[in-house]
């Protein structure tokens, strides 16, 4: 993997502050040494078997680099260009945008909008609701919009549930973990999976 020295400087209130790439990067690369598998995120999306993935607040390009390299056609969104840039030098083919979740339009759909790594408690305070309605727009019919997120950072699952279903989702899955470990009232993290409506008449 080429590491690229690289801060981060996002454009707006986002909680995510200034990370550094490489150190980001360090952390995965030092859990796979350890002998942890990295790819929980992206194992689970392959359950799905998705054609076409949308990577959304992809940071430095771990989780659609993955992807692609698992044969799915993935692109990646983030708002800080520094670890946008990281992400298309390690993966010059793959398609990298600087956008915000909340109002960008790629202008096509997927089958997978999976936000990994905790993406939605990073958003801006306010706009969690905006960024799964944009999200659910990017789903073809029938589409997953799949996301994982700690619960003590102020996003609740009913909070995320409600934005979903106001987004016109239908609930499908709900973990604990990426591994597929069974929810709790006491879980510390929570992985959701919602569907989009299937195309009328089929
Ligand atoms: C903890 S990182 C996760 C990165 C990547 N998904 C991963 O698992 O390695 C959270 C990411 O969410 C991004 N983010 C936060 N708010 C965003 C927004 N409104 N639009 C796009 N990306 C956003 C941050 O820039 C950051 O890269």
């Amino acid at each position: 993997m080429q590491l690229v020295t690289a801060k981060s400087n996002p454009s707006n209130n986002s909680r995510w502050g200034t990370v550094d790439a490489d150190a980001y990067d360090a952390k995965w690369e030092e859990m796979q040494r350890n002998g942890h598998n990295p790819h929980g995120e992206v194992d689970f999306v392959c359950r799905f078997s998705p054609s076409f993935v949308l990577d959304a607040g992809c940071g430095s390009g771990r989780v659609a680099i993955e992807l692609a390299a698992r044969g799915i056609d993935v692109a990646g969104v983030d708002l800080d260009a520094a670890f946008i840039d990281a992400a298309q030098q390690k993966a010059p083919d793959l398609d990298f945008v600087v956008g915000d979740l909340s109002t960008i339009r790629l202008g096509r759909t997927f089958d997978v909008v999976v936000m990994a790594g905790n993406v939605m408690v990073f958003v801006a305070p306010g706009t969690e609701a905006e960024v799964v309605r944009n999200l659910a727009t990017h789903l073809s019919p029938g589409g997953r919009l799949i996301a994982g997120f700690q619960l003590d950072r102020g996003l609740s699952i009913d909070g995320y549930k409600h934005a979903a279903a106001t987004a016109g989702l239908e609930l499908e899955e709900h973990w604990a973990t990426w591994n597929g470990d069974s929810a709790s009232a006491s879980d510390s993290y929570g992985v959701l999976v919602h569907r989009a409506p299937p195309l009328s008449g089929l």
